[in-house]
Order: C-alpha cells, then structure tokens, then sequence
C-alpha cells in the first residue's frame, strides 16, 4: 500500500493481548498503527508507531491520532476493577473516536449472555447478563447505540477466550501452566464445549472489517474461533506439547480450578470472587456463530488447533508465567 494512501487506526491498549494482536495485523496489512500504551512499547513491527500518553489525555492523544479512520478499544481494565473503569475507559475512547470521525471497534465478549444463554450464540441472541460483569458489557455496548444518534459508528466483534498472544489468558495461567510437572488443569467438566479465540485470527477479522466501509449505527459480528471440549483441548495440548518436550512423558495429571473454595473465600480474594462470578462458563456449552462475519467479510483465515497451540505453547515456554488475572 502507497504510505501517502494507507489508512490509519489508533489501537488504544496496544501493550495488551488483544492490542499487540491487532498492532501486529494492521500494520502487516499495510495500514498505518498508532499504538498507545502508557508504558513504553518494544518490538513494534514496521508500520507502527507508539503513542505513549494517557487515556486521560484526550486532546494530545486527539492531535497524535489526527488522520485515523479507525479506533480500536483494546483497553481492558485490571479485573477487580471492572466497575469503577471499564465505562469510564470506554466513554474516553469513543468521545476521541467521535472527536476523530473515526470508527469504533471492540473484542467483545459472552458475558453479556447470561447463565440461560443458548448453546450457539448469534448476533440475535438477547443480552441477558445475570452478573456484574456481564451486566457492565451490556452497559457498555448500549452506550455504543446511544452515541450511535451523535454519528458513533462502531462495530463489536465478539469472540470467546483470548489465547496466543502474551500472558495472561486461561492457557497459560491456569491449563497449560504446570505442563512442565505433567499437569494439565481445566475449570470445568470436560465434556462442554466453550468458545476460544486464537488472537492473530480474531485480528485479521478486525483488519478484514476495518477493511470495509463502515455502516451506521453499532453493528455486531460474532467471531467463531475455536470451540472445543475440555477433552478436547487437552487432548490437543497434550499431542502438542509431547513432540516440543514440553510435557513430559508418562502419564498426564489432571488438575481443576477449586471454585468452592475461591467462592467462600472471595470476600478476601477480591480476584477470586471476581474469578468465580464467571465461573458458569466452564459449565455451560456454547459456541459462536461466525455465519454473519464471514457473510460480511467472506472467509477468514483460521489458524489449524494444533497450530495455533503449538505456537502458544513455545512462546509460553520462552516466557516467565506471571500470576496475574484471568481476564476477559
Ligand atoms: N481476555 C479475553 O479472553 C477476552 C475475550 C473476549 C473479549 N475480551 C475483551 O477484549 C478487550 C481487550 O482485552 P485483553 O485481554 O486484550 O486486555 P489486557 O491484555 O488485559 O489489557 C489491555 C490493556 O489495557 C490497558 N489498561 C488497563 N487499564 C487501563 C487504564 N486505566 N488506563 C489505560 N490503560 C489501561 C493495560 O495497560 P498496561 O499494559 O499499561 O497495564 C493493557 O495493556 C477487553 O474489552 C476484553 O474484555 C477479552
């Protein structure tokens, strides 16, 4: 793409899982990424530049921003904070995309369904949140259609649990995290299915979109990644991580998530009862529909399981585990 034509979007959170992602997918998409973070960035790929200014700083990160056609929401707050931060970090977003005259793009997630969601969600399924978090997403998509009547256009892609890119995802804190002492550990019962999203897939759809004209108002697409039993993916884990050395011979140990305990102790944990809010995930079965995304973008390339694990295991490997929070 010529640089004098190449379209611009800001990824606001790019030192994120999701960001990072979407930083890398941009820019080898030929577009022009002004990556924000608070904390200074490394290894940017060609293309990209950093911003490093605050959210708070609406009007130098307006000037910085000049130009971008594009927003990407990638900011997540810390776990525990989701009520004080996650509208207020949102609301900040949108108004520099309003300000912009740019479009609005956010990972969204299933929370907003609910413990009676479906088995398969589609963007007809009704919000019917029946937690905090859930309840502040649905918020947070509402305001989308609010300003969508000042001239917001924005797009929610949503998508299940992040794995493969950076720390912090259930792969690596949680199932895959002592692979190394032949353990293997999973939230929940091993015969439901849960949706997964490989990261670099779930950017290339945003770039696939962002590649498109916008439409009005809030329009909302589901991305289906992977959805996968609890056997199923340690069965993957296991063929994967076996041939790299990195699960050891012999039989696999299998570990569970101790959510009683984690419940009654909440109080204490505050990350812990924010864990186990989300905890009917692993219970109950769902899967997204990609029918609509792919109707709008056509077919999207999608990482192979094993692939996708093989590559996130190894960069797992070669990186230190962090206990920090699961968070979606
Ligand atoms: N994780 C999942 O499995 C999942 C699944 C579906 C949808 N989503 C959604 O996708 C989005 C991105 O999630 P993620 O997991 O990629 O996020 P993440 O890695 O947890 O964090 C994203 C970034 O947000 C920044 N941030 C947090 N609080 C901030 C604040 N007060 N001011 C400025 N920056 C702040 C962090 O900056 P620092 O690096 O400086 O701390 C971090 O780099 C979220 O909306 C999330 O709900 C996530």
């Amino acid at each position: 793409m010529n640089t004098s034509t190449r379209p611009t979007v800001l990824i606001l959170g790019a030192a994120g899982r999701f960001g990072g992602a979407a930083t890398q997918a941009f820019a080898q998409a030929g577009w022009r990424v002004l990556a924000q973070a608070r904390k200074p960035l490394t290894a940017l790929p060609p293309g990209a530049e950093a911003l490093q200014l605050p959210l708070d700083d609406g009007p130098a990160l307006a000037r910085a921003a000049t130009g971008a056609s594009v927003v990407v929401h990638a900011l997540n707050p810390v776990y525990t904070r989701w009520g004080q931060d996650l509208l207020p970090l949102a609301e900040a977003s949108m108004d520099l995309a309003q300000h912009l005259g740019a479009r609005f793009m956010l990972p969204g997630n299933v929370y907003n369904f609910g413990t009676d969601m479906p088995r398969l969600l589609t963007e007809a399924t009704p919000h019917s949140a029946t937690t905090r978090k859930g309840r502040w997403r649905s918020a947070l998509e509402a305001r989308l259609a609010a300003r969508a009547s000042q001239g917001l256009r924005s797009e929610v892609i949503r998508a299940g649990d992040f794995f493969g890119s950076g720390e912090g995802s259930w792969l690596d804190l949680a199932i895959a995290k002592d692979m190394a002492k032949g353990k293997l550990v999973y939230p929940g019962p091993l015969d439901r299915a849960h949706a997964w999203a490989y990261l670099p897939d779930l950017a290339q759809a945003f770039v696939a979109v962002a590649s498109q004209p916008s439409v009005p108002g809030v329009r909302t697409l589901h991305f289906a990644g992977h959805t996968l039993t609890g056997a199923e993916l340690l069965a993957a884990v296991e063929r994967v991580a076996r041939p790299l050395g990195l699960l050891p011979a012999g039989p696999v140990k299998h570990g569970g998530i101790p959510w009683g305990l984690m419940r009654a102790l909440g109080w204490a944990v505050p990350i812990w009862r924010e864990l186990a809010e989300m905890a009917y995930l692993w219970e109950l079965p769902h899967a997204l529909s990609g029918d609509a995304l792919q109707a709008v973008v056509g077919p999207l390339p999608a990482t192979p399981l094993d692939e996708a694990l093989r590559r996130s295991l190894r960069a797992m490997a070669g990186a230190p585990h962090q206990e920090a929070a699961v968070a979606a």
